[in-house]
C-alpha cells in the first residue's frame, strides 16, 4: 500500500466487497483519504498503519458460523476508533462480550430508527429518522459495557457505543442514499469521534502526485497510451504536467472509433497541452485482419492482438523510455487483489481488451491508483482537460467493431457511425447525455422491408441503447422520452443512407449486457 497522501486516513476492513467500496466512497466525500484493506489485516500492521479510525464493513456472512471472517481481535486493543457497520458491529460486539443471533424477523428496506442518544455518533440527527436494514442477524444483548444509542420497532439495538473504548457500531447501513442522514453519522465518526479534519482536497493530492511523479521519473521518458477516454486522459494530463516533454503519447487509431475522436485527441493534447503525441493511423490494419470475421471474442482476441502489436511498434521509435503510464484506478487495484494490505480479488468478469503485456519491459507508473472514478473526473477538469471529455461515456476497447453485429467493413462502420452520431448529438442537446450512462447504436446484420417515397426498400436496421448504471455491473435501459426518440430515429432514418428502421433496446442488465456482443 502507498503511504496515504494525507496524515489522516481511514482503513475500512472488507467482510463483503460490495459494501466496502461505497462506505470508501462515502468516507472520501467528506474529504477523507480512506482505504480499503483486507479483514484479517494484524493488529501490529494496522498500528503501523497509524490510521485515524477503522470502519468494519458489513458482508454476507453470519458471525456465529464457523469460517465467518474475522478481524484479529486485538485491532480492538490499539485504542484506535471503530465504526462496525451491519456485519462489522455485530463482530465488534460478539468480539467485546455481546450475543448475536438471528433475528425473530429479518429486515429489510426502509425502517423508522429512534435515537436515544442525540449527541457524538448522532449528533445533528433527528430523534425520529428513516435508516435502510438490510439484515438477518442482530446483536441480541449486549454486556454492560455497552450503551444502546437507537432501536427499531423489530431491532432494539440498532446502534451502539462501548463506554470505555471508542468502538461504535450500527446495525444500519449509513453508506446508503435510503438513510438520509447517513452522511451526517459518518461524518460525526470521522470528524467528532476520529478527530479527522477533512482536508484531504484533490488539489492537495495533485500537489503531491506531481512531486511524486517528477522524483521517481526523474529524467527517464515515459510512454502514455491514449484511448480517447478519460482515465488515459487524466493520466496523460498529470504527466505533461510534471515533466512536460518527457511524456510521448500514443493514439492508435483503429478505425473503428466514433465519428471525430482521432481529431478530439489531436486537439486536447497537440494543440492545447503541445504533448509529443504520435497519433498511429493503423486502420487498414484493424479492418484487414476482422476481414470477414463475425465472431465477437474473435474480433476481441484479433482487435487486442493488433493492437499491442501496433502500439510495440510505435513504442520502438521512441528513444530511451522507461516507464509506460496506465491509468488503473482504484477499484481496478481492489478487484484484482493487487494491494498488499488490500482484500482478496473479487471475481469480477471484465474485458481487458486494449490491455498492454508485461513483457513489453516497462516500468509501470500508475498515477491514479488510489482515486475513483469521480475524483479522476474532478482531477480531469483540475488539469484543464474539456468537460466533454471528462464527462464521455466509456467506450469499449473494440470500439465500433462490438456494435457493427456481423462483419466489419468500412461501409458498414460509416452507417454505423452517421446514427452513433446523430443519438449523441440529439442526447447532448436534449439534456440527457449525463442522465445516461452509456448510450450508443448498433448496427444489426439484418435487413429489414421499408417504404421510401414509392419505392420499397431492403435496408439496414439500427438498435438504439441507453442505460442507467453505477457500476455496470447491472444495468436498467434508460426511459427516454418518446419524443426524443421519435426525433433521432426520424433524423436517423432521413439522414443516414441505407438504414430504413430504428428500434430501441428495452433490456436490462442481466438477463442482457450493455453491448450486444
Ligand atoms: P457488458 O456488455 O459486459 O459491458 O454489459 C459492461 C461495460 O464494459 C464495456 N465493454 C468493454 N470494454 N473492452 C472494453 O474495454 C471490451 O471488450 C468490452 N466489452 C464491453 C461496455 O461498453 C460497458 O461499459
Amino acid at each position: 500500500m502507498t503511504p496515504p497522501p494525507a496524515s489522516e486516513s481511514i482503513l475500512i476492513f472488507d467482510f463483503g466487497a460490495q459494501y466496502a467500496q461505497l462506505i470508501a466512497r462515502r468516507v472520501r466525500e467528506q474529504n477523507v483519504f480512506c482505504q480499503i484493506v483486507r479483514h484479517n489485516l494484524p493488529a501490529a500492521r494496522v498500528a503501523e498503519l497509524q490510521p485515524r479510525g477503522l470502519i468494519f464493513s458489513g458482508g454476507p456472512a453470519s458471525v456465529y458460523t464457523p469460517g465467518a471472517p474475522r478481524c484479529d481481535p486485538a485491532v480492538l486493543d490499539l485504542g484506535i476508533p471503530v465504526l462496525g457497520i451491519c456485519y462489522g458491529m455485530q463482530l465488534a460486539c460478539q468480539l467485546l462480550g455481546g450475543e448475536v443471533k438471528p433475528a425473530t424477523s429479518r429486515e429489510f428496506g426502509r425502517a423508522h430508527c429512534r435515537i436515544q442518544e442525540a449527541e457524538g455518533l448522532f449528533a445533528g440527527v433527528p430523534q425520529g429518522t428513516v435508516v435502510w436494514m438490510s439484515h438477518g442477524d442482530q446483536v441480541q444483548t449486549v454486556s454492560s459495557d455497552f450503551v444502546s444509542l437507537a432501536a427499531t420497532d423489530s431491532c432494539s439495538v440498532a446502534a451502539v457505543r462501548h463506554r470505555s473504548r471508542p468502538v461504535y457500531g450500527l446495525q444500519f447501513h449509513p453508506e446508503v442514499a435510503h438513510t438520509p442522514y447517513g452522511s451526517q453519522i459518518l461524518h460525526n465518526f470521522l470528524c467528532k469521534v476520529c478527530g479527522c479534519h477533512g482536508q484531504w482536497q484533490l488539489e492537495s493530492f495533485l500537489t503531491q502526485t506531481l512531486g511524486e511523479l517528477q522524483q521517481s521519473i526523474g529524467d527517464q521518458r515515459v510512454i502514455c497510451g491514449l484511448s480517447g477516454g478519460v482515465d488515459s486522459s487524466v493520466v496523460a494530463a498529470l504527466l505533461i504536467k510534471a515533466i512536460g516533454p518527457q511524456v510521448a503519447c500514443i493514439f492508435v487509431d483503429n478505425g473503428l472509433l466514433r465519428a471525430g475522436e482521432a481529431e478530439a485527441v489531436r486537439r486536447t493534447f497537440r494543440d492545447h497541452f503541445h504533448a509529443d503525441l504520435h497519433v498511429v493511423d493503423a486502420q487498414a490494419r484493424f479492418l484487414g485482419a476482422l476481414d470477414g470475421v463475425s465472431d465477437p471474442q474473435e474480433k476481441r482476441r484479433i482487435i487486442g492482438h493488433v493492437f499491442i502489436d501496433v502500439f510495440k511498434d510505435e513504442a520502438r521509435r521512441i528513444e530511451n523510455v522507461r516507464f509506460l503510464a496506465q491509468g488503473t484506478l482504484y477499484p481496478d487495484v481492489i478487484e484484482s487483489g493487487a494491494s498488499v494490505d488490500g482484500p482478496a480479488a473479487t471475481i469480477k468478469t471484465h474485458h481487458n481488451v486494449g490491455g498492454l503485456p508485461k513483457e513489453l519491459g516497462f516500468e509501470l507508473v500508475e498515477p491514479l491508483k488510489d482515486l475513483f472514478k469521480d475524483e479522476v473526473r474532478r482531477l480531469g477538469l483540475e488539469l484543464g482537460l474539456p468537460e466533454a471529455l471528462v464527462w464521455r461515456h466509456p467506450f469499449p476497447g473494440p470500439g465500433l467493431a462490438v456494435r457493427c453485429l456481423g462483419t466489419v467493413t468500412a461501409e458498414r462502420l460509416e452507417v454505423l457511425r452517421q446514427a452513433d452520431t446523430i443519438l449523441l448529438e440529439e442526447l447532448k442537446q436534449a439534456g440527457w447525455y449525463r442522465k445516461t450512462a452509456q448510450a450508443f447504436a448498433v448496427l444489426l446484420p439484418v435487413q429489414s422491408v421499408g417504404v421510401m417515397g414509392d419505392g420499397r426498400t431492403y435496408e439496414n436496421v439500427i438498435a438504439l441503447r441507453a442505460v442507467q448504471t453505477d457500476d455496470f455491473m447491472t444495468a436498467d435501459w434508460s426511459h427516454l422520452p418518446y419524443e426524443l426518440l421519435a426525433k433521432i430515429s426520424t433524423r436517423i432514418i432521413n439522414r443516414v443512407n441505407g438504414v430504413n428502421r430504428v428500434v430501441y433496446d428495452i433490456s436490462s442488465k442481466p438477463p442482457a449486457t450493455i453491448e450486444w456482443e
